[in-house]
C-alpha cells in the first residue's frame, strides 16, 4: 500500500495567504499543514509517500520536506501543470502506485485520529474503493453521499439540494483500477476532473464502502476551516491519536 498526497491548486479562496505560499505549508497549530496527511500515512505504515504539487510551489515543498527521512519515510514528488482537479492530480501517481493500492490524502484536509482501523478493513476487501464519511453542518460546500440502509448510493458534488449531511472527505481508498477510470471520466462544468465522478464510478460497479471517521476533522480551505484546523491540532499538540482514546 502506497499513499498519495495531493497539494497543488490555487488555493483561493485564502487569498492573501496564498498569494505567494503554497495553501499545504501554511501553519496549522504548530507544525506546516502538509504535516498532518504525513504524519496519517504514517500512523498507518505507510512509507512511500507521493507529493502532488504545481509547479511554482514545488521548490518550496522540497525544501520543507526534503527526502522524507526526518520523517521516517521516502518522499516522491510530481509537478500538476495546472490544476485541472483532484482526479487529474491523482492520475499521475500512477506509476509511482505502480500497481498498488492507495490512500489518498488531500493536503488540505486535517484530521486528529489515525485512520488504521479504515484501512485495515480496505486492505481486506478484495477490490474497490473505501470512502469516509463525516457529518457537516454546510453540505453543499462537500461531496455529498446519498445512503440507503447499506451503502452509498450517489455521491453529488456540492449540491445544492443536499440529500443528506455526510461528506465525503477528502481520504480515500483505491485499488489498482482508480487510474483506469480516471481516463474516463468527463471534465466537469467547472473544468475539472472531479473525484467524485471516480467515486461514482465504483458505486456504479458495486465496489465502494465506507465508514464514518471518528475524532475532529475538518478541511482548511476556507478561513473559516483554517481557522478550525487551527483550533483541532493546537488542541492534540499537532499530534495522530492512535487507538480508542
Ligand atoms: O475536503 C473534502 C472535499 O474536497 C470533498 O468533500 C469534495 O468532494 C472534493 O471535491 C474536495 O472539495 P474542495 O472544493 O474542497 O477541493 P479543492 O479544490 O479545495 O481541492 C482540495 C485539495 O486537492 C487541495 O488542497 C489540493 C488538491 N488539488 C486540488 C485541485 C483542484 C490538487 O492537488 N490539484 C487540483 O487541481
Amino acid at each position: 500500500m502506497k499513499g498519495i498526497i495531493l497539494a497543488g491548486g490555487k488555493g483561493t479562496r485564502l487569498y492573501p495567504l496564498t498569494k505567494i505560499t503554497n495553501k499545504h505549508i501554511l501553519p496549522v497549530g504548530k507544525e506546516p499543514m502538509i504535516f498532518n496527511p504525513i504524519k496519517q500515512l504514517i500512523s498507518v505504515g505507510i512509507k512511500d509517500i507521493l507529493i502532488v504539487t504545481s509547479r511554482e510551489h514545488m521548490g518550496a515543498l522540497v525544501n520543507l520536506l526534503g527526502s522524507g527521512r526526518e520523517f521516517g519515510c521516502s518522499f516522491t514528488f510530481k509537478v500538476q501543470d495546472e490544476p485541472k482537479g483532484i482526479a487529474d492530480a491523482l492520475l499521475l501517481g500512477e506509476n509511482f502506485a505502480g500497481g498498488d493500492s492507495i490512500v489518498v490524502i488531500l493536503g488540505d484536509n486535517i484530521a486528529s485520529h489515525s485512520i488504521k482501523p479504515y484501512v485495515e478493513k480496505f486492505e481486506n476487501q478484495d477490490i474497490g474503493a473505501k470512502v469516509l464519511l463525516k457529518e457537516v453542518n454546510e453540505p453543499h460546500l462537500f461531496g455529498i453521499a446519498a445512503l440507503d440502509e447499506t451503502k452509498i448510493v450517489k455521491i453529488q458534488e456540492k449540491p445544492d439540494k443536499p440529500e443528506s449531511n455526510y461528506a465525503v472527505i477528502g481520504i480515500y481508498m483505491y485499488d489498482n483500477n482508480v487510474f483506469d477510470i480516471i481516463r474516463k471520466i468527463d471534465y466537469s462544468l467547472r473544468g475539472e476532473l472531479e473525484i467524485t465522478s471516480v467515486n461514482n464510478e465504483y458505486i456504479k460497479r458495486n465496489q465502494l464502502t465506507y465508514d464514518i471517521l471518528r475524532g475532529y476533522w475538518t478541511d482548511a480551505g476556507t478561513f473559516e476551516t483554517y481557522k478550525l484546523a487551527n483550533e483541532i491540532l493546537f488542541n492534540i499538540d499537532n499530534k495522530i491519536i492512535s487507538g480508542d482514546e
